[in-house]
């Protein structure tokens, strides 16, 4: 299984404020932003590390530091937006890519409308930002894209999960490491999470 279920209570306490209806957006973002900070101390735990020699105010020693590019952050537009932020928290050199998905009318099939990455996508982590893993069509595509591109190390993060897209990112991704913060029970018949909290991206640019 290629999933982490977050198992916090501050995490489950956030998320839950989250799915309430009376919920401002101004709060919401803020939550988001916050569980996304928190699910991106735990998608970076394995990073690896590099012996570095510094000089501290007493002697010289040798230190650790992360090894390698910085990481790239790739939020799906729009709804992934909101979890920048909260991880550029933690990781404040991190390149960012952009990839906005549509769907084509007549083939159906997922299509980049914007696409924007770092270069040397082939040698950085990437973490996939998409706080609703849904029916996981869009997210497996961003990460097709993504692999196209020359991505090797690609992590998927979501504030919620439903078992059908977790089980469609392990069946087309099974290389990808999936980090949730609550698997929830299934979707309904309009592709919605539920119990959920209704539209990521309405909720956070207030919309509706
Ligand atoms: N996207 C959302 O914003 N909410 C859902 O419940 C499913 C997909």
């Amino acid at each position: 299984m290629n999933t982490t279920i977050l198992s916090h209570p501050i995490i489950s306490h956030k998320v839950t404020l989250l799915r309430k209806t009376d919920t401002a957006s101004k709060d919401f973002r803020i939550l988001v932003s916050e569980i996304a900070t928190m699910m991106a101390y735990e998608a970076t735990r394995d990073l690896e590390l590099q012996d570095v020699s510094i000089t501290t105010p007493l002697q010289q020693m040798t230190g650790k530091e992360i090894a390698g590019k910085k990481l790239v952050l790739v939020p799906i537009l729009r709804a992934g937006l909101g979890m920048l932020d909260g991880v550029l928290t933690l990781l404040p050199s991190a390149r960012v890519g952009h990839i906005g998905l549509a769907r084509d009318h007549e083939t159906l099939q997922p299509i980049k409308y914007y696409y924007n990455m770092p270069k040397e996508l082939d040698k950085r982590d990437v973490l996939v930002l998409d706080p609703m893993l849904a029916t996981g069509g869009s997210a497996s595509a961003a990460i097709d894209f993504l692999k196209a591109d020359g991505c090797k190390r690609i992590k998927l993060l979501c504030v919620l999960g439903a078992p059908e897209g977790v089980a469609r990112i392990e069946k087309d991704h099974p290389d990808v490491q999936i980090y949730i913060a609550e698997l929830d029970e299934r979707l309904n018949e309009h592709g919605y999470i539920l119990p959920g909290l209704g539209d990521a991206g309405d909720r956070i640019f207030a919309t509706k």
